[in-house]
């Protein structure tokens, strides 16, 4: 059957999305990751450890499928169970989180598994409402795991589902406002039988096919069916919201590097940015612009301590901060000041390190810090 765009364009006639097409293509196609299960083992009858599921949505939120995969591999061999992970060391939690960014998530994922543990006996609620209760799931993951874990109907809208989804409608509406029409949409496409494999087809038909930048129409699945395609107008969508403003702020991190090449770290306060990690001691990040000055509070040490040339520069998600970084060489027998303490560079690699603090010793302490 042929139909006429829904925008009526006239010279863009085009069969309607089947969803069965879609999963014919993931059959073939399908990404092997190793928290899923394939269509072949679904068809038998399996589906994937809510718990894989899980922790891979949670790390996905942050980072790539390419930079996730250590990651996970790491996190689940030494964890495998939501049990395991209920009664591991917080501290040891964060420590496998570091260079993932947003801690809060690390201990959001501890605090959920000791409720799965102890108040669903350890097994995961196939419920999106339950689900919700839970630390650090939202409506996104909780969706994300009734589809992909037990195969129940739920509507999984992340990133590659909106551009996949406005492209194939041409929905012109800006996100976020553009999820209604979105979620109508795969409610109506959504097989009754299938809903787990719908939802990461739709992944992996945005990760692989219906890419943000030159998206391989050709080899689509949906090309017949995509108003965009027929339009030519695949990189208008999705309509992005303004960007948000990111201020400023500035701030001073002191490197402190005895002479066996420990460096003097300490810990962030439990809650807030960056919460519970290890950092070099630092002053600032206030809401300010322009030249880094130094703030009335003394450094971590007396002594000569030498600005080095040019800032660093990380952006948060409400953010931007540009950080002087000073350095500081003392002798072996220099007492840690309290709440700090020396890391040798053979415990330095497993402090709960966050990437801005690696940023900021590498520069310190790395070979081009004299120059
Ligand atoms: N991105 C977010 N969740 C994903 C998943 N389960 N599989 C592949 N890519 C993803």
């Amino acid at each position: 059957m042929t139909t006429i765009s829904p925008r009526g364009n006239p010279r863009s006639p085009r069969v309607a999305a089947s969803t069965s097409d879609l999963l014919a293509w993931y059959a073939t196609h399908h990404r092997r990751l190793p928290w899923r299960l394939g269509p072949a083992e679904r068809a038998d009858g399996h589906l994937p450890d809510p718990y894989r599921v899980w922790i891979s949505e949670i790390m996905l939120q942050q980072t790539t499928v390419a930079a996730v995969g250590p990651y996970f591999d790491a996190f689940t061999r030494r964890w495998p169970t939501v049990g395991d992970l209920a009664t591991a060391d917080e501290a040891e939690v964060m420590k496998a989180w570091a260079g993932l960014g947003y801690y809060s998530r690390a201990r959001n994922l501890k605090a959920s598994a000791e409720r799965v543990a102890a108040d669903f006996a350890g097994r995961f609620p196939a419920d999106e409402t339950l689900l919700l209760t839970l630390p650090g799931i939202g409506p996104y993951t909780a969706a994300a795991i009734v589809a992909i874990a037990f195969n129940r109907p739920a509507i999984v809208i992340d990133g590659n589902v909106e551009r996949v989804v406005t492209r194939l409608y041409a929905i012109a509406t800006p996100l976020p406002q553009a999820k209604p029409a979105i979620r109508a949409a795969l409610e109506r496409l959504m097989p009754v039988e299938r809903p787990g494999e719908f939802a990461e087809s739709l992944m992996d038909l945005g990760a692989t096919i219906c890419t943000p930048t030159k998206p391989a129409c050709a080899i689509c699945p949906w090309f017949t069916a995509c108003a965009a395609a027929a339009e030519g107008t695949q990189d208008s969508y999705p309509v992005k919201p303004a960007k948000p403003d990111r201020p400023t702020r500035t701030g001073i991190a002191y490197v402190a590097i005895r002479e066996d090449g420990a460096i003097l770290l300490r810990r962030r306060p439990p809650r807030g940015l960056l919460g519970g990690m290890s950092e070099v001691p630092n002053f600032g990040w206030a809401a300010a612009k322009g030249k880094v000055v130094h703030p009335p509070e003394p450094p971590p040490l007396s002594g000569a301590w030498r600005r080095l040339n040019g800032t660093i520069e990380h952006v948060f998600t409400h953010f931007r901060l540009v950080v002087a970084v000073e350095r500081l060489t003392v002798p072996q027998a220099t007492p840690a000041p309290d709440g700090c303490w020396w890391s040798v560079p053979d415990t330095l690699v497993g402090e709960a390190l966050p990437t801005l603090m690696r940023k900021i010793i590498g520069v310190a302490a790395g070979p081009a810090s004299d120059t």
